[in-house]
């Protein structure tokens, strides 16, 4: 599927976003781990959570979805069994990681396997301090799935670590959290920045005594963070009940939106404000957006609130440190901003971006630099100039739903349409994306 979109409108109106993507993630596989029957409101429904429910299914637990309720019946830690066929993560790190941790606490054998873009992701990262715990966990000859998951012998726990993260990462992170459920003590883990913190509200609110606390650390950017995990034995999560607010992480694309299309002016209802999302925010605020948050309030241990978000003469800044983390899904949408933006942008600290979906710096700047925006590559990051909106043009998704949303957007103000090819990958977090827009004004052509 092509999809174009035409400068020309501004976008006027009001939209409520799908759930969250982290957070229905990690809800369905909780929910699977608890003991009890829980109820999701505003789930995901997309490609990427298909995996995740999937794999569900493949280890026999039962689910139900009508709408965007998600009911799932755990049957407690133990209550996974081994799945017969390797499980398909599709192209999703998230489902991969947190499910490796997830198999680890039920104790079952697997093998985890997703697409060729899955495959090339690192998965050393996980694998390493799994093993430290005393699972029996391989990955192939590069450090990359196929995972290969022994099951833990009845009644052995796991040994708990203290272990330092590379890199920030709330994947990593999650996934030695949902392991640490099977092991005796507290686990501590050190983190070099401020990852979204999602699985520790999500465990906390089922039961499990989980901390976080920062400190400066000499010579680093940022705080470490360090968050321990203490289960209770015998682990016993609650069912959980709750509705998910609106992903932050499609909002951005309809936030960029607004900003450079003279005229605009829209309102995005009960979206995810998690300190750890919003980086985003923080970094069109400083290049002088026009974005205020209304009602912000807590639902079910997240914070949320309306975004009211309106056309904005935006100028170039540097972004890098801590916010780099706090907006790692952002980096596509936010080039889009700082195409349109007056003076230079630069942003460094970024070499993650090399490790998602594509390779996100080399991506954004080959396909940046097709519709004439003056983008240079750096090892870490990119530098745009500036003052080079982007001109018409036909561009590729490299099999990114983030990149193919954001280059879509590029057309709303450019100098003729934008046309991404192979943009049905949208749909991977993203199915409403071109409907909403539509009814938000925008000119959008879809072509089968
Ligand atoms: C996610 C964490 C981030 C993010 C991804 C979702 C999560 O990945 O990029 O889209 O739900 O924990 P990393 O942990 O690899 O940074």
């Amino acid at each position: 599927m092509n999809l174009t979109i035409s400068p020309g409108a501004p976008l006027r109106g009001e939209a409520s976003l799908q759930g969250d993507k982290s957070l229905s993630h990690r809800a369905a596989l909780f929910a699977a781990l608890a003991q009890g029957e829980s109820c999701i409101d505003n789930f995901l429904v997309s490609g990427v959570t298909r995996a995740m429910l999937d794999a569900l299914t493949a280890l026999g637990i039962s689910w139900e979805l009508r709408d965007r309720r998600l009911s799932v019946r755990g049957r407690g830690l133990a209550g996974m069994r081994s799945p017969l066929e390797r499980i398909d993560c599709g192209n999703s790190a998230t489902t991969l990681r947190l499910l490796a941790g997830a198999l680890v606490a039920a104790g079952v054998s697997a093998v985890l396997d997703g697409t060729p873009g899955l495959r090339a992701r690192p998965m050393r990262r996980i694998v390493e301090p799994l093993q430290a715990m005393g699972v029996e966990i391989e990955a192939d000859e590069g450090g990359e799935a196929p995972l290969k998951l022994a099951a833990r012998l009845p009644g052995r726990s796991l040994a708990s670590i203290d272990y330092t993260l590379q890199v920030a990462s709330a994947q990593v992170k999650s996934c030695l959290m949902l392991a640490a459920l099977a092991a005796r003590g507290t686990t501590t883990l050190h983190e070099p920045g401020p990852s979204r913190d999602h699985t520790e509200r999500m465990l906390r609110s089922m039961g499990v005594p989980v901390e976080a606390g920062k400190r400066e650390a000499p010579g680093l950017s940022g705080p470490i963070i360090t968050t321990t995990i203490s289960p209770i034995y015998p682990v016993e999560l609650s069912p959980l009940h709750m509705t998910l607010p609106g992903d932050i992480s499609a909002a951005a694309f309809l936030i960029v939106a607004a900003l450079i299309t003279p005229g605009s002016e829209i309102t995005l209802r009960s979206v995810g404000l998690n300190p750890g999302r919003t980086g985003l925010l923080d970094a069109l605020r400083a290049m002088g957006a026009d974005l205020q948050v209304k009602g912000l309030s807590e639902v079910n241990g997240e914070p949320v609130g309306d975004l009211i978000v309106r056309y904005s003469s935006l100028h170039g800044i540097q972004v890098s440190g801590p916010l780099v983390v706090r907006m790692i899904d952002e980096f596509p949408a936010f080039a889009i901003a700082a195409a349109y933006a007056q003076g230079p942008t630069v942003v460094s600290g970024a070499l993650e971006l090399r490790h998602k979906e594509s390779d996100r710096i080399a991506a954004i700047c080959q396909e940046l630099d097709r519709l004439g925006v003056k983008i240079a590559e750096t090892p870490d990051g990119f530098r745009i100039q500036g003052n080079t909106p982007p001109r018409s043009g036909t561009v590729q998704a490299h099999g990114d739903h983030r990149l193919a949303m954001a280059l879509a957007i590029a057309g709303l103000s450019a100098g003729g349409p934008v046309r991404v090819r192979q943009a049905e990958i949208i749909a991977e977090s993203f199915p409403d994306f071109d409907t909403m827009l539509l009814r938000l004004g925008a000119h959008v052509k879809r072509e089968e």
